[in-house]
C-alpha cells in the first residue's frame, strides 16, 4: 500500500502506517542489514480494534519500507505488544536447516475472557521466522506463560543475557513488573517482581524494557527499566518513566522512590529499544501519542506516527543518574543533506542574534538568554509557543491555539510543563525537529526532552524568536514533500 506524503498531517520524516490504526512499536530487532519495526496495528479502522503486528523494514531508521501484516490474531486471542529476539544459536530449535530463526514474544489478549470478567484474559506466546521477518509461523505450544489470574499481565521484552546465558523477560503485571528466564525461549521460569512501591502509580504499567547502559564518562555499568504508565504522566494521560539500578539475572533492584520522566511531552507512549544493534547503540522508537485522545486525532487515512529513532545514554549529576535521548546522528545526517538546512541563532553577550539560513523541519539555537520564547506561526494566527523561563527553572510548550485542537478536550486544554532541574551551563542548547503534525524538543543535548503532536490548519511559516532585548522573525520554508526529496 503505497502512502502519499502530500496528504493532510502525513509525517514527512517519522514513521506511520500507509493507512489505519497503529499504537505501540513492537518487535524492535536488527537482523542481518535490516532494522524491524513492528507494530501494534488494525488494518480494518482508524480506531483501535482487534490487534495485529503491521511490519516495516529499514536500513538506516530514517526511510522505511512498508511490509505485508506478520501477525494475525489466532485462537488463544489478539496480538499485543511484545519483543523480538535474534536466536543466533537457534535455542529454541526452530531452525531445521541452519537458518537463523527470529522469536517474536508478544501477549495474548482473549476478548472472550475479558468479556467475560475474568483476571487470566492475556497470556505469552511466540512465534518465529525463518526468512528474516517476512514469513512468521506460530509456536503449536502457545501459549508459553498462561495467566492464573493476574490482570494486566502483558507486553514481553526479551533479550539474551550474556553473564546468566539466559534469555530474560521483562513483564508487567497491573503496578509492577516481572521477570522471567529461559534456555530455549519456550519454557520460562519465573524469577523476580519489581515495582510495587516504586515510581509513578497513577495508572497501569505498560512496555517494560530492561537493558544496561555505560554511563557517560565513567567506567560504570547501570540497568535502566523503563515502564510506560497510563494514566499519571506528568502532563496528563500516557507517559514514559526510568528506575535506574542493577541488574544480577535475577532481580532488579534500584534505591530510586520518585518517577523519573524519559520525555515530558505529552506524546511519546510504549517506547522501547531495539535488540542486536550492531554498534552495540541502545536506540529507542516510541508511539507518538496518548491514549486521552489518540483515537480522534484529525487524519483521516491513518491515525499517529512513532518518533524519530532515538539513541539513549547515561548521565550522572551528584549521585543521580539521568537518561538522556537524543536523535540519531544518521537521522540528522539525512535531515542536513537531504531535507534542510539549519539554523543557528547565537546570542553572544552583545545579546544579538544571529541567523544562518533556516528550514521548516530542524531548528538549532544556541542562547546565554535563560528568558526566552519560539513561537511558530502560520497565516491564521495560529501558534505554537515555547518558552524557556530558566528563574522559575521551568520549560513550557502550549499547544492550546496550535491549529485543529478542539477534537477532544484533553489535547488542547491547557498548558504543558517541563522541570529544569540541573542547570549545567550557563548557555542553553536547543534541538527542535518539527514535522507537518508533531514537535519533538531536545534541550541541552537531551537532558530534558519533549514530544508532541500538533495539527496547525496549515503549515507554520513564521517563527518569532523572543526575548527581554528584543525580537527576531524568521520565514519557514514550506513543507518540502518527501516525494521530491527521496
Ligand atoms: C500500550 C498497550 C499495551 C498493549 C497494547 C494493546 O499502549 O496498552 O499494554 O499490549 O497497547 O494494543
Amino acid at each position: 500500500q503505497e502512502q502519499s506524503y502530500k496528504e493532510k498531517y502525513r509525517p514527512q520524516f517519522h514513521f506511520s502506517p500507509s493507512e489505519k490504526w497503529m499504537n505501540d512499536p513492537n518487535g524492535l530487532v536488527y537482523h542481518d542489514g535490516i532494522y524491524h519495526l513492528f507494530y501494534q496495528y488494525y488494518p480494518d479502522d482508524i480506531v483501535w480494534g482487534p490487534m495485529h503486528w503491521g511490519h516495516a523494514v529499514s536500513k538506516d531508521m530514517v526511510h522505511w519500507e512498508h511490509k505485508p501484516i506478520a501477525l494475525y490474531p489466532d485462537e488463544h486471542g489478539l496480538i499485543f505488544s511484545g519483543s523480538a529476539v535474534v536466536d543466533i544459536n537457534n535455542t529454541s530449535g526452530f531452525a531445521e536447516n541452519g537458518e537463523v530463526p527470529l522469536v517474536a514474544i508478544f501477549t495474548y489478549h482473549l476478548m472472550e475472557g475479558e468479556k467475560a470478567g475474568r483476571n487470566d484474559f492475556q497470556t505469552q506466546g511466540i512465534a518465529f521466522s525463518l526468512d528474516n521477518g517476512d514469513t512468521w509461523t506460530k509456536y503449536e505450544g502457545n501459549p508459553v506463560i498462561g495467566n492464573e489470574g493476574i490482570k494486566d499481565f502483558r507486553d514481553p521484552k526479551v533479550f539474551w543475557h550474556q553473564d546468566s546465558q539466559n534469555w530474560i523477560m521483562a513483564l508487567v503485571a497491573g503496578d509492577h513488573a516481572k521477570f522471567y528466564s529461559s534456555k530455549n525461549l519456550k519454557e520460562w521460569k519465573y524469577i523476580s517482581d519489581f515495582g510495587k512501591n516504586q515510581g509513578a502509580h497513577g495508572g497501569v504499567w505498560e512496555c517494560p524494557d530492561l537493558f544496561p547502559l555505560e554511563v557517560e564518562g565513567l567506567e560504570e555499568e547501570k540497568w535502566v527499566l523503563i515502564i510506560s504508565i497510563n494514566p499519571g504522566a506528568p502532563n496528563g494521560g500516557s507517559g514514559t518513566q526510568y528506575f535506574i539500578g542493577d541488574f544480577d539475572g535475577k532481580q532488579f533492584n534500584s534505591d530510586q522512590k520518585e518517577p523519573k520522566w524519559l520525555d515530558y511531552g505529552t506524546d511519546n507512549y510504549a517506547g522501547v529499544t531495539y535488540n542486536n544493534v550492531p554498534s552495540g547503540d541502545r536506540i529507542f522508537i516510541g508511539w507518538m501519542s496518548n491514549w486521552d485522545y489518540a483515537r480522534n486525532t484529525p487524519t483521516e487515512k491513518w491515525r499517529s506516527a512513532m518518533t524519530l529513532p532515538r539513541k539513549l545514554s547515561l548521565k550522572k549529576h551528584g549521585e543521580e543518574y539521568w537518561l538522556v535521548n537524543t536523535p540519531l546522528d544518521q537521522v540528522e545526517t539525512l535531515a542536513k543533506s537531504e531535507l534542510i538546512g539549519e539554523m543557528l541563532v547565537e546570542e553572544g553577550a552583545s545579546k544579538e542574534m544571529e541567523i544562518e539560513g533556516l528550514n521548516q523541519s530542524k531548528v538549532e539555537l544556541k542562547t546565554s538568554s535563560r528568558d526566552f520564547t519560539l513561537l511558530f506561526k502560520n497565516d491564521l494566527d495560529e501558534s505554537l509557543e515555547l518558552t524557556l523561563n530558566a528563574k522559575d527553572s521551568v520549560f513550557v510548550l502550549d499547544r492550546t491555539k496550535s491549529g485543529k485542537v478542539d477534537f477532544q478536550s484533553e489535547f488542547g486544554n491547557k498548558k504543558h510543563h517541563m522541570p529544569i532541574s540541573i542547570e549545567e551551563k550557563s548557555n542553553y542548547e536547543m534541538k527542535i525537529l518539527l514535522d507537518w503534525s508533531s514537535i519533538e524538543i531536545f534541550l541541552n543535548g537531551g537532558l530534558y526532552s519533549m514530544t508532541e503532536q500538533i495539527f496547525p490548519s496549515e503549515p507554520y511559516n513564521t517563527l518569532i524568536i523572543e526575548n527581554r532585548d528584543g525580537q527576531e522573525k524568521i520565514e519557514l520554508k514550506p513543507i518540502q514533500h518527501m516525494e521530491t526529496i527521496w
